[in-house]
C-alpha cells in the first residue's frame, strides 16, 4: 500500500472506531496505571482523599478529612495547616532549585527562565513589597495582567501572605474589573502598561485607569512595566512601579504564613444566570490537593516533564494547571504571552518542538483553528516529546479530536477530554489516561471519588443514553466553599434544584446538560442555563443584555448562543429599537461597541437582529429556544403557546437575509 492508501485507510478507520486504548508505551510510565483506584475510592471514602492531601507538604496534619455537619458548607483536611507558596516552591529548592519552574516566551519572541530558586526568591521580594505597601492576611489583591510572568508571581506572593488573590482576565473591560474589585472589596490592585497582541504593542494602563475611576474604595496600584519604550506611561498618585518596588525588597525573604486548610485561597469571578458576576471561593488545602492530584492523575506530570497548558490564567484553568497543580508537583509549566498564530500559524508547534514539551492541554476552539489551518503546520516541526494531549472548555466534536489525536500526537499519545468548572477548582470528569479506553466526543467516566449522574427534571436518573441533567452527588475537596459575601446565592445557584435537605441529600448541579452510556461514560451537551460558552470562554447573557438595552434607542434585548463553526457558540442579540430610533447601521455599531466597554471584545455579538417584538409566552417570557432555533437556523419548536406567533417568520428572514 502506499502511503498516500495508508493514509486513506487509516481516516478510515479513525472514522468508525469508536473507542481507543490507551497507548501501551504510555500506560508503561503512567502515574495512575491500576484500575483498583475507582474501587479503592468508592469503598474507602471519603479517606482515600487523604492520597491527594499526601501529595502536599503540611505544618500540620488534617484531624478530619471531611467535616460534613454544616451541608453544604462542606470542610475538607479540617485543621490542617499549609502555605500554598510554600508547597509551590520552597519545598522543591533542595531537589530542584535549579530546574526551571517557568518557561516564559513573548510573543516577539524574547524568552525569560525562571528556575524554582529564581521565582522563590522574586516571590519573596514581591510578598515583602505588598506588605510594605500595607496587604495584610486576608486582604484581597485584584491582578489585572496578561500572561507575563509578573502574574503567577504575584499570585504566589499573596498565597505566600495569606492574602487572596482575584486576578481578572486583561481582555475583560475597565467595566468588569470595577465590579470585581467593588464586589471583592478590594483595595490593591496589580497590572500593568500593556503588553503585545500580533506584534503590536496593546495600551493596558488606561483601561486599569479606567476602572479604578468607578472603584468605590481607595486602592493601592503596582504596575509592572511590560512594554518600556513602546508604551510611555505615567504613574498617577498612588501607583507603584513594579520593579521599582521588588528592586527596593532584593533579598527579602519573607515567612509563609501558616494558612488553614479551610481559608481562602484566591476568589475567581464568573459568570452566572444574573447579571452579577459570582464571586468564586477556593480554599488552600481542598483545592491544593485537588489540582495537584490531578495534575498528576490526569496529566500525568512528573516533576522531570516540560507541560505547557495554553490557557490564560485570568482563567480558572490557568490558575489550576499553569499555576498551582504543575508547581506543586516541581515541574516546568511554559507560559506563552501570545496568540497561536503569530507570526506564523505554526507558532505552537514551534514551541513544543523548540521546549521538547511533554504535555499539551488546550481547548477544543484552538484545535478547530489548527484544523482549518491544515496540517502542514504542524509537520513544520518535530512534536515526538509529546506523550499525552488534553483539552478543556467546550465539547470537542469527534472529528477535531481524532484530528488531535493524529496530527498532533501521532497515534501514540493519550487525549484527556476533561469536563470542569470555575466552581469545581478542578476535573472531574475526564479518562485516567494510563487506564481507561477514550471515546472521541465524550469526556469519559468521573474520576475516582466523583460521584456524577445524569438525572431528570425530577432527579431521578435517565439512565444509559438519553439526555438528561448532569449533577455531583458526594462532594470533593477542590469544591468552591461559598460565593464570595453571598451563603445564599451559593445555595440558590448550585445546590436548590435537586437536593432534599430534609433527608441530608445535598445535590451539586453545574447546569449542563449530558448524557451518559452503558459504559458510564458522560458525554457534555453544554449550558442548560443562560450561560454561552464562546471559545471556552464563559459569558453570561443577562450581563450582555444590560450593556446592550443602556444603548439609547434600544428598548428590549435578548441574547442567545448560536452555534459557530470556529468558537463553539456565538453570541446572537436580537434588540427592539424604541419608538423614533432606526435599527441600521449604527445603532448595531453603538450595540457592539457597549458589550465590549462591559465586558470586552470576547462577548462581541456576532449578529445584532432588530425586530419590532420578541417571541414570548402567553405569561409574558421571553422564548429563548426558539431564538436559538433561528439562530443556528433549526426546524424550530412548538410556537402554539407564543403570544406572537407572527413574529417568528419575521425574524428568521432577517437572520436569514443577514
Ligand atoms: O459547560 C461546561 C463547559 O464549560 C463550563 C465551565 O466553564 P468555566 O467555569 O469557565 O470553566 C472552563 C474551564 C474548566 C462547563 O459548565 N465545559 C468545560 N469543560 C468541558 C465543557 N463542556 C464539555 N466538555 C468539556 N470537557
Amino acid at each position: 500500500m502506499s502511503d498516500e492508501e495508508l493514509d486513506v485507510e487509516l481516516e478510515a478507520r479513525l472514522e468508525e472506531q469508536e473507542e481507543f486504548e490507551p497507548p501501551e508505551a504510555f500506560v508503561e510510565q503512567a502515574n495512575v496505571s491500576d484500575p483498583a483506584i475507582y474501587e479503592e475510592f468508592e469503598e474507602n471514602w471519603p479517606e482515600a482523599w487523604e492520597r491527594a492531601a499526601n501529595l502536599l507538604d503540611w505544618e500540620e496534619e488534617w484531624d478530619q478529612v471531611l467535616d460534613d455537619s454544616e451541608e453544604p458548607f462542606y470542610e475538607w483536611f479540617v485543621n490542617g495547616k499549609l502555605n500554598a507558596s510554600a508547597n509551590c516552591l520552597d519545598r522543591h529548592l533542595d531537589d530542584r532549585g535549579d530546574e526551571v519552574a517557568i518557561e516564559w516566551i513573548g510573543e516577539l519572541g524574547e524568552t525569560r527562565t525562571y528556575t524554582y530558586e529564581e521565582l522563590h526568591r522574586e516571590v519573596n521580594e514581591c510578598a515583602a513589597a505588598l506588605r510594605d505597601l500595607g496587604v495584610e492576611e486576608d486582604d484581597v489583591v485584584t491582578m489585572y495582567m496578561p500572561m507575563i510572568p509578573e502574574l503567577p508571581v504575584a499570585m504566589l506572593a499573596c498565597a505566600r501572605i495569606g492574602a487572596p488573590h482575584s486576578v481578572v482576565f486583561a481582555g475583560f473591560s475597565a467595566d468588569a474589573l470595577a465590579t470585581r474589585m467593588n464586589s471583592a472589596d478590594s483595595e490593591y490592585l496589580v497590572t500593568c502598561d500593556g503588553y503585545y497582541r500580533r506584534g503590536d504593542p496593546l495600551d493596558h494602563i488606561s483601561k486599569a485607569n479606567e476602572g479604578l475611576e468607578d472603584v468605590e474604595q481607595d486602592a493601592t496600584t503596582v504596575v509592572v512595566d511590560r512594554l518600556g519604550d513602546d508604551l510611555d506611561h505615567d504613574l498617577a498618585e498612588g501607583q507603584v512601579d513594579y520593579d521599582a518596588l521588588v528592586a527596593d525588597h532584593e533579598g527579602a525573604e519573607v515567612e509563609p504564613v501558616t494558612r488553614d486548610a479551610e481559608d481562602m485561597l484566591f476568589l475567581m469571578y464568573t459568570s452566572g444566570t444574573t447579571g452579577k458576576p459570582k464571586g468564586v471561593k477556593h480554599t488552600t488545602g481542598g483545592y491544593l490537593s485537588y489540582v495537584t492530584w490531578t495534575s498528576h492523575a490526569v496529566l500525568d506530570i512528573k516533576a522531570e516533564d516540560t507541560y505547557w497548558c495554553s490557557a490564560d490564567i485570568g482563567w480558572i484553568t490557568g490558575h489550576s494547571y499553569i499555576v498551582y497543580g504543575p508547581l506543586a508537583l516541581g515541574t516546568t509549566s511554559v507560559m506563552y504571552e501570545g496568540t497561536p498564530d503569530y507570526p506564523d500559524k505554526d507558532r505552537l508547534w514551534q514551541i513544543v518542538d523548540d521546549y521538547d514539551v511533554d504535555q499539551l492541554y488546550t481547548a477544543p476552539t484552538a484545535i478547530r483553528a489548527f484544523m482549518k489551518w491544515g496540517e502542514e503546520y504542524p509537520e513544520r516541526h518535530d512534536l515526538s516529546s509529546l506523550r499525552l494531549l488534553g483539552t478543556v472548555g467546550e465539547p470537542i466534536n469527534p472529528r477535531a479530536w481524532k484530528w488531535y489525536y493524529k496530527h498532533i500526537g501521532n497515534e501514540e499519545c493519550p487525549i484527556v477530554d476533561t469536563w470542569w468548572q470555575t466552581e469545581t477548582g478542578g476535573m472531574m470528569v475526564t479518562t485516567l489516561p494510563g487506564i481507561k479506553n477514550m471515546k472521541p466526543g465524550s469526556a469519559g467516566p468521573p474520576l475516582p471519588g466523583i460521584s456524577a449522574d445524569v438525572v431528570d427534571n425530577s432527579g431521578d436518573p435517565v439512565g444509559a443514553g438519553r439526555a438528561g441533567y448532569l449533577v455531583v452527588n458526594k462532594p470533593w475537596p477542590g469544591m468552591l466553599r461559598t460565593l464570595y459575601k453571598n451563603d445564599e446565592r451559593f445555595i440558590n445557584e448550585y445546590w436548590d434544584e435537586y437536593s432534599i435537605p430534609e433527608r441530608d441529600e445535598w445535590v451539586y448541579f453545574p447546569e449542563d446538560g449530558a448524557k451518559l452510556d452503558e459504559d458510564g461514560y458522560i458525554t457534555v451537551l453544554g449550558r442548560v442555563d443562560d450561560v454561552i460558552n464562546v471559545s471556552g470562554h464563559r459569558l453570561g447573557t443577562m450581563e450582555i443584555e444590560s450593556a446592550i438595552v443602556g444603548v439609547e434607542g434600544v428598548a428590549e434585548a435578548a441574547v442567545v448562543g448560536g452555534e459557530h463553526e470556529m468558537k463553539g457558540e456565538a453570541v446572537y442579540a436580537y434588540v427592539i429599537t424604541e419608538d423614533g430610533y432606526e435599527g441600521g447601521a449604527d445603532l448595531r455599531d453603538e450595540i457592539v461597541g457597549a458589550v465590549e466597554e462591559a465586558i470586552g471584545p470576547i462577548a462581541r455579538p456576532e449578529a445584532v437582529v432588530f425586530t419590532h417584538e420578541l417571541p414570548k409566552t402567553r405569561s409574558g417570557k421571553i422564548m429563548r429556544r426558539l431564538l436559538e432555533d433561528i439562530a443556528n437556523e433549526d426546524e424550530l419548536g412548538d410556537t402554539s403557546t407564543l403570544r406572537n406567533p407572527d413574529v417568528v417568520s419575521e425574524i428568521q428572514q432577517k437572520v436569514q437575509g443577514d
